[in-house]
C-alpha cells in the first residue's frame, strides 16, 4: 500500500524537473590531466604548500590481497597456491589464476599511484580485501598476519598520500572491512568486537576522530572527503553477507545488520537535512541475480529502499569483492519490505557457488526484461513529460496514440531520470584474477571551486561538525545494547525527497555527479615476460634497470570516450540505456540449452578443458556463436568484465 504511495508521488514528480539544464548536449570535456606516457607529466606533484583545489578525480581500488608467501616460479595450482613447486608463477604475479598478489606488485601500484594520481586525485576509496585469502592449507593465516597485512597496506596508503610531517594523509582515504579481513573469512559477529577494535587501530588515520565511537560499535563509519558537500559512507557488507553465518539478516533488532541499515538511514537523513551528497562503499556488493544472492534478502530490501528513499542524495555506490567488472541496476518495484518479511528470501534455492559466466548471463537476461523505449530520443521524452497532458490537445489519433506510449515507458521506468531503479558499480580487483585493475571515476565540481577541502579542515578535524556529530552520537545510542532510549517502529520507511526537490546527482548531471571513470590495467603477461629477459640480461651483465620501468598500468577503456558504451555520464539514466543495449538480442541467445551455459563455466576454459568433443555439439555451438556475436555491447562487456584478460574464443564460448 506504502509502495503504491511511493509511485503516486514519483509520478507527481515528473511533471516538476523543468529546472533542469539540457545535459544532453555537454561537449566532451578535454582530459585535464596530462598524458600518463608524458614523462614531463610529473611536475603536478612538484611540492607546493597551498592546498590544492578540487581536481574532479578520485580512486577506487579494491581486493588486493598481499601475500607475502607469492614466490615466482612457483606453481599456480591450487594445492600450491604459488608458494611452492615450479610453475609459471610471474614475477608481479601470477595474471588469469587464484594465486594472490605479491608485494612486487603492491609496491610497484603503489609506486605508479604516487607518480601519477597523487595530486591529481580528491579522495580513495579502497574496498576491502587487504589481506590474502586463506586457501593454502600447508600456511593457514594467523589473525595477526590479517591484522599486519592490513597494517602494511594502509601504511602503504598513508605513504603513498603523506605530506611532510602532518599525521594524517593529505587526501581522505576511505577504507571498507572485505570478508578477507576477518578471521576466519565471512564471519563477523556483532560489535564491538575484536576486529573492529583491531581495525579502529589500523585505520586510526583514516577514521575520522568523531566516528571513532561508531566504527567500533559496527566497523561502519562516514568520512567528509568534501566538507559540507560530499560525505562516503563506509558500509560494512559483512553484516549484509549472505555468508557471514555469526549474523541473520536485517530484520529483526537484535541483528547487526538492522542496526547498520538504521544507522545508515539516520546517515542519510542527517546529509540530506545538511544539503549534502553520499557516496555509498562496500566490499560485497548487493548482487541478486539468476540464484547469485551475495545480501541476505532483508537487506537487499532495505537497502533498495533506502537509496530509493535517499535517490536525491546518494550521489554513487561501489564495491569490490567479485573481483569482475560489471555494475548492476536495483529496481525499487522489487521492494516489498512491507509484507511480511518472512516471505521473503527464499533460503531453499541459494545456490552459492555459480559460475562467473553464468552470473554474467543472467544479468542480461534481467536486463533484456527492462522496459523498452518507444522509437523517440531521450530528449523528446523530457519535453514531453515537462508538458501538462491536459494543456496539449490534439485531434490526431495516431499522435495520441505515440504520447500515450511515450507516457507509460516514462511511468514504468520511473519518470525521465529512471528513478526507479538505483545503480551499484563494482571495479575489478587488483589481484590479478585476471590482469590487475584500478579505477580513476570522475566527478562533475562545477560551481565548487572555492569548496573547502579536507587538507583545509583536516587539523581541526576533531571539530569537522560538532552538530552533526551531536546528532550522530545520539542516535547512534538507540543501538547500543540495554540503552535504546525509545523504541524504533519495526519498518521505518525513510521520507522521500521532498517534492520540490529537483533529481539528485545519481540522476541528472550537476556537482558531484559521476561524469565517468577510466580503468587501468597491468599487462602482467607484458610485464612478466620483459622482466624475465631482463634479468636474463642481467645475468649477462647488463647495466642495472628499475623494475619502474617495466611495470605500469595503461587504460583499458574510458567511458568518456567510449565507442562502444557510449555514456554521457554515470548516471542512473546511462546505465538503463547500456543495460537494455547489452541485453539487446537476449532472445536469439537465449535458444542455447541452459546445460550449454553451464558448460561455459570459465574455470573449465582456464584450465583447458574442453566439454566439446564431438563434432555436431561443436558445429551447433558455432552456430550459436553467429547468432550471438551480433551484439557488440554485451561482447565488450564480457571481455571487459575479465579485464581483457580472455581471448577471443574464450569470449566466444560464452
Ligand atoms: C615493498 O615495500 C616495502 C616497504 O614499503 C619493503 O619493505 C618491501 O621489501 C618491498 N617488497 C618488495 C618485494 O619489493
Ligand atoms: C556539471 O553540472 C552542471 C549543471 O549543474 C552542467 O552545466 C555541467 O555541464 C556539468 N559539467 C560537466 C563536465 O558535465
Ligand atoms: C597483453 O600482452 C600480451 C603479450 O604482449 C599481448 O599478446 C596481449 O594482447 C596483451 N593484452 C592486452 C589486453 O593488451
Amino acid at each position: 500500500m506504502l509502495l503504491s504511495c511511493f509511485f503516486l508521488i514519483i509520478g507527481a514528480l515528473i511533471g516538476t524537473v523543468s529546472a533542469i539544464p539540457d545535459f544532453l548536449q555537454q561537449p566532451l570535456v578535454e582530459k585535464l590531466w596530462p598524458s600518463f606516457e608524458d614523462p614531463s607529466s610529473t611536475d603536478s606533484n612538484a611540492g607546493s604548500s597551498s592546498t590544492p583545489a578540487l581536481t574532479g578525480r578520485f580512486l577506487h581500488i579494491t581486493d588486493l590481497h598481499p601475500d607475502p608467501h607469492y614466490k615466482a616460479r612457483s606453481s599456480t595450482d591450487e594445492d600450491d597456491a604459488c608458494h611452492r613447486g615450479k610453475g609459471s608463477a610471474g614475477y608481479f604475479g601470477a595474471e588469469g589464476s587464484e594465486c594472490d598478489a605479491p608485494f612486487t606488485l603492491i609496491n610497484e601500484t603503489f609506486r605508479w599511484i604516487e607518480k601519477h594520481l597523487k595530486g591529481n586525485i580528491d579522495f580513495v576509496i579502497w574496498t576491502g580485501d587487504s589481506a590474502r585469502h586463506d586457501n593454502d592449507e600447508k600456511a593457514p593465516r594467523t589473525e595477526d598476519e590479517v591484522s599486519d597485512l592490513n597494517k602494511i597496506i594502509a601504511d602503504k596508503f598513508f605513504d603513498t598520500f603523506k605530506e611532510g610531517s602532518a599525521k594524517v594523509p593529505s587526501i581522505p582515504i576511505v577504507p571498507t572491512f572485505g570478508n578477507n579481513d576477518i578471521m576466519p573469512h565471512n564471519i563477523f559477529k556483532n560489535g564491538p568486537n575484536r576486529w573492529t577494535k583491531r581495525f579502529l587501530d589500523i585505520w586510526a588515520k583514516f577514521i575520522p576522530e568523531y566516528q571513532r565511537h561508531s566504527f567500533v560499535e559496527g566497523g561502519w563509519f562516514t568520512s567528509e572527503v568534501i566538507p559540507n558537500r560530499l560525505a562516503v559512507i563506509s558500509l560494512n557488507t559483512m553484516y549484509f553477507f549472505d555468508s557471514n553465518s555469526a549474523v541473520d539478516g536485517c530484520s529483526c533488532k537484535s541483528q547487526p545488520g538492522y542496526e547498520h541499515m538504521e544507522w545508515l538511514r539516520v546517515q542519510l537523513k542527517l546529509l540530506r537535512s545538511r544539503n549534502m551528497k553520499a557516496i555509498l562503499i562496500g566490499h560485497v556488493p548487493p548482487a541478486r541475480s539468476g540464484s547469485k544472492r551475495s545480501w541476505d534478502e532483508t537487506c537487499w530490501q532495505k537497502y533498495t529502499l533506502w537509496v530509493h528513499q535517499y535517490r536525491d542524495v546518494i550521489a554513487g555506490t561501489a564495491y569490490g569483492h567479485m573481483n569482475i567488472d560489471h555494475f548492476m541496476l536495483q529496481d525499487s518495484h522489487k521492494i516489498n519490505i512491507l509484507g511480511p518479511m518472512a516471505a521473503l528470501g527464499d533460503t531453499s534455492d541459494k545456490v552459492s557457488v555459480q559460475s562467473r559466466s553464468g552470473y554474467l548471463a543472467s544479468l542480461r537476461e534481467d536486463w533484456s526484461k527492462l522496459p523498452s523505449p518507444p522509437q523517440i530520443t531521450w530528449d523528446a521524452l523530457e519535453k514531453l513529460s515537462k508538458e501538462n497532458s491536459c494543456e496539449t490537445p490534439t485531434t490526431d489519433p495516431n499522435l495520441m496514440k505515440s504520447k500515450k506510449k511515450k507516457r507509460k515507458f516514462l511511468k514504468k521506468i520511473g519518470g525521465p531520470w529512471a528513478e526507479r531503479y538505483s545503480v551499484s558499480l563494482v571495479s575489478p580487483s587488483l589481484v590479478p584474477n585476471y590482469f590487475p585493475s584500478l579505477r580513476v571515476i570522475e566527478y562533475n565540481i562545477s560551481g565548487m571551486a572555492d569548496a573547502a577541502t579536507w587538507a583545509d579542515v583536516r587539523d581541526q578535524s576533531i571539530a569537522l561538525d560538532g552538530s552533526s556529530s551531536e546528532i550522530i552520537e545520539g542516535d547512534l545510542s538507540l543501538g547500543k545494547k540495554g540503552k535504546k532510549k525509545k523504541k524504533l517502529p519495526h519498518h521505518k520507511v525513510p521520507d522521500p525527497p521532498s517534492s520540490t526537490a529537483p533529481p539528485g546527482p545519481a540522476y541528472s548531471n550537476q556537482p558531484l555527479t559521476w561524469l565517468g571513470y577510466t580503468q587501468y590495467f597491468a599487462n602482467l603477461t607484458r610485464i612478466n615476460d620483459e622482466m624475465s629477459h631482463y634479468h636474463e640480461a642481467e645475468l649477462d651483465g647488463a647495466t642495472k634497470m628499475n623494475n619502474n620501468d617495466i611495470f605500469s598500468f595503461e587504460v583499458e577503456y574510458d567511458t568518456r570516450n567510449d565507442h562502444i558504451y557510449k555514456m554521457e555520464d554515470l548516471t542512473v539514466r546511462s546505465f538503463f540505456k547500456l543495460a537494455s543495449r547489452i541485453a539487446k538480442g537476449y532472445a536469439t541467445a537465449a535458444d542455447i540449452s541452459p546445460c550449454e551455459m553451464n558448460n561455459n563455466d570459465l574455470r573449465s576454459e582456464e584450465t583447458g578443458i574442453d566439454n566439446n568433443d564431438n563434432d555436431i555439439n561443436l558445429q551447433k555451438k558455432k552456430k550459436h556463436k553467429k547468432k550471438k556475436e551480433k551484439n557488440k555491447v554485451w561482447r565488450a562487456f564480457l571481455e571487459r568484465a575479465f579485464v581483457g584478460f580472455l581471448d577471443d574464443d574464450d569470449i566466444n564460448d560464452f
